[in-house]
């Protein structure tokens, strides 16, 4: 099988380390050429450590990780302790990690990875704002011809905000980079809040991923178990959504999810409804399609497959 070459930008968070963990059990299908920080649930010294941590319960040594941007493009970083606890991965021991940071900016690294690399090669996935990319996109456009797909977790449409009434979080941090990003003319799969807000971490699925017990099925139950409290009363529901490893579930089983081609356009200039992501589900302008939004997910099978992908990891 050939493996997709990915780039994975992140701000761990809980959800985020579970799709690095869900990608680095994967490496028959995922290349991970890095995980890039940027700054977003927490501030980027804290989602660069933090990714370092997941790498090391990852065993997955040979993969290095950049911290990126510490600032969004042009409005003022708005973090999100309030659901991720201080230190971002709030539900599991905070340790030195192993291993440290490359020292290369993460915008550097995704600038000479993709030159290196074949056209139409180089798969990215960010979940987190998206500074690093829409910096990376601005300051050498020619990467692009690089890229395969970006598949975002971001967006809402059905769902409204979670962070402003008609605002997603990764979106409005910064969206004068997502305004770069969606309209840089490669193809965009995006898993907005509709199609996460499906996958919910109920106390079951919790309790058979605790089961496989072993250091990253423990780790991801204890972070679940956190993230859930805050989510299950905000949203009133049975368990939290789990956003960002809807992303990498996409990349490994694309037929658990449902999604049309629409034009997807983000505003950045009304302060009221700032991020918000008008998603033309019916085609009402004559607006380019450059994104795949989804819609649907069969949740059941999501949770099989991070399930039996993090039954793969041996006792750390
Ligand atoms: C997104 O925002 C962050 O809090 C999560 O990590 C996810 O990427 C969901 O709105
Ligand atoms: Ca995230």
């Amino acid at each position: 099988m050939t493996k997709r070459p990915i780039i994975i930008d992140c701000d761990p968070g809980q959800d985020d380390a579970i799709a690095l963990l869900l990608a680095m059990s994967s490496p028959d299908e995922l290349d991970i050429l890095g995980i890039t920080a940027v700054a977003g649930n927490v501030p980027l010294e804290l989602t660069a450590r933090n990714s370092c941590q997941i790498r090391d319960i990852g065993a997955r040594d040979d993969i290095p990780v950049f911290a990126g941007c510490a600032q969004p493009m042009q409005r003022d970083l708005v973090t999100a302790e309030y659901v991720h606890g201080v230190t971002g991965i709030d539900g599991i021991d905070i340790v030195e990690p192993k291993l440290p940071l490359e020292e290369m900016h993460a915008v550097d690294f995704i600038i000479e990875t993709l030159h290196a690399a074949d056209d139409d090669s180089v798969t990215i996935v960010p979940i987190g704002p998206l500074t690093n990319i829409g910096t990376a996109i601005k300051r050498d456009p020619a990467i692009l011809t690089k890229v395969r797909e970006i598949v975002i977790m971001g967006g809402a449409m059905r769902e409204g905000g979670n962070r402003t009434p008609s605002a997603e979080f990764n979106i409005i941090v910064d969206p004068h980079a997502a305004d770069i990003v969606f309209r840089c003319g490669r193809p965009i799969t995006v898993m907005g809040l509709d199609v996460t807000y499906q996958v919910l971490a109920t106390p079951q699925r919790i309790d058979r991923i605790r089961d496989l017990d072993n250091e990253a099925a423990r780790a991801t139950a204890g972070m679940l178990e956190f993230y859930s409290r805050h989510d299950s009363v905000k949203f009133a529901s049975v368990g939290a959504p789990l956003h960002d490893p809807c992303t990498i579930a996409y990349l490994l089983q694309p037929e658990l999810f449902q999604g049309k081609q629409c034009n997807i356009s983000i505003e950045t200039s009304s302060e009221l409804t700032m991020g918000h992501t008008a998603v033309d589900f019916w085609h009402t302008t004559d607006f380019p399609k450059n994104a795949m939004w989804m819609h649907a997910v069969d949740a059941d099978g999501f949770y099989e497959l991070l399930t039996e992908r993090l039954s793969r990891f041996g006792d750390g």
